[in-house]
């Protein structure tokens, strides 16, 4: 059975967890594939509003399994806040979420570290992040020194890891950063304490991911992020420490190339971006101030309010080529309902001239010019609509505007936060 890809065309935050959402419907298992607790994914059923962090979005259908993959970084006391909160809002996850015994395990001196590192750049060059240890976490495991969910189970193994590991960090710590030490006793006794909550659901879900398949079950894999801040394609060093992109759904599960047929880019409808780095199409301050309330355009992990601009075609024509989108998932189209006026970015010009490629160099993306087309607005309320020919005309030309920019066609558009807030085409 075909596997699916959804994942972030953008700087994340497209609203990625509501298409999961949407999608699960149709889909036995979804499996997280990188990034960790710096990803908020919203979605919102009824009343109730989830911002899931950890847990795959497909958590909120009660028969679907959820996966976090061997490509994720895990911090046990996030999890675990997030699994007694879904369960508080009526979501089992006992016996349904399995967590990879091979994704790294955040400890608290990579938050710290993340933090010490943020602090000593000079403004320009921070990366704002989340603080949540990503970065720090990935060095290890890529410094082949990293902690593993599997060693938590072994007692004797994890604390001489710790040991190890805790004794270079507060050389870090002592020495360069002139920081207070961390001890070891301290560590040990946290983590030992989650060991019995957390036991049951670490295993080894490459197995697990291909006996699914083997079984016929129909897979997502989510995608945290976004294109534009991946480690290797992104906005470098403005960017995130993985692989948001198609490449990192295969080593973040295990699950092979050849088992995926179906890679949906979500887009939001603009662009946003949160944190440090450029932003091209940013909106002048008055009009980017409209545009994040209408949009509600602040961070679901950090409350941070997010940068706003105008749809970025370059951005997710690079999106389309890397991942090798085969359709297009327009969220937010409804934040756009009031412009009497909508501008869509078609390229850059730089020194001059226009370029045939999105610059991999940040100087160069910093001094480029976007060239606008511009496109009437619908001015009508989009929200109600459920079918595609039943868009204000204004918008289907924007959309097909769209479309025809990135090359990729539009399967999916969304008109608001709540889950049956969706046109499919
Ligand atoms: P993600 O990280 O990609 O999952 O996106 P976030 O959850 O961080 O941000 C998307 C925000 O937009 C959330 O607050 C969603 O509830 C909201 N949202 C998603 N789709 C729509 C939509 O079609 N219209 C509106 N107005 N809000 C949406
Ligand atoms: P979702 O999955 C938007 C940004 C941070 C920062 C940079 C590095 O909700 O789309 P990190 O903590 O990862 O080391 O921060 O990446 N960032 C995100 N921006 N959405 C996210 O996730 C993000 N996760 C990280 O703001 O600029
Ligand atoms: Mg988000």
């Amino acid at each position: 059975m075909p596997c699916t890809i959804i994942l972030g065309t953008q700087w994340g935050d497209e609203g990625k967890g509501k298409v999961i959402d949407f999608l699960t419907d149709a889909a036995d298992v979804v499996v997280r594939y990188q990034g960790g607790g710096n990803a908020g994914h919203t979605v919102e059923v009824g009343k109730d509003k989830f911002v899931l962090h950890l847990v795959p979005s497909g958590a909120l259908r009660d028969d679907k399994a959820c996966v976090i993959g061997n490509g994720v970084v895990v911090d046990p006391p996030e999890l675990l806040k997030e699994i007694k909160d879904l369960e508080d809002k009526g979501r089992n996850m006992t016996g349904r979420l399995f967590v990879s015994d091979l994704a790294h395990v955040t400890l608290p001196y990579h938050r710290t570290l993340d933090k010490y590192a943020e602090d000593r750049l000079e403004k320009s060059r921070k990366i704002g992040t989340t603080g949540r240890g990503i970065g720090p976490t990935y060095a290890d495991k890529f410094g082949r020194t990293g902690i593993r969910m599997g060693d938590l189970l072994d007692e004797k193994v994890f604390t001489e890891k710790v040991r190890r590991n805790l004794a270079e960090k507060n050389t870090l710590f002592r020495d360069f950063y002139k920081a207070a030490e961390m001890t070891e006793d301290g560590i040990l006794e946290e983590y030992r304490s989650y060991i019995p909550r957390i036991r049951g659901f670490i295993t080894d879900t490459v197995a697990l991911l291909r006996d699914f398949r083997a079984k016929g079950k129909r897979i997502l894999m989510e995608g945290a992020q976004g294109t534009l801040l991946d480690v290797d394609f992104g906005t470098y060093p403005f960017v995130t420490t993985s692989n948001p992109t198609a490449g990192g759904a295969c080593t973040g599960t295990g699950l092979p190339p050849n088992s995926i047929d179906r890679i949906v880019g979500v887009t939001k409808a603009y662009t946003t971006r949160v944190g440090g780095g450029p932003l091209p199409t940013l909106l002048p301050p008055e009009e980017e101030v409209d545009l994040r309330n209408e949009g509600k355009e602040f961070g679901a992990t950090t409350g941070r309010p997010r940068s706003c601009g105008w749809f970025d075609a370059m951005v997710v024509r690079r999106a389309a080529a890397i991942n090798g989108l085969t359709e297009l998932a327009v969220t937010k189209l409804d934040v756009l309902d009031k412009l009497p006026k909508i501008k869509v970015c078609t390229g850059y010009r730089f020194g001059g001239e226009l370029l045939a490629e999105f610059p991999n160099r940040l100087e160069i993306l910093e001094k480029c010019e976007p060239v606008y087309e511009e496109f009437p607005g619908w001015e009508e309320d989009t929200t109600g609509v459920r079918q595609w020919n039943k868009l204000p005309a204004s918008a289907r030309s924007y959309l097909e505007a769209i479309e025809k920019m990135v090359g990729v066609r539009i399967s999916l558009v969304t008109v608001g936060p709540e889950r049956d807030a969706a046109i499919t085409r």
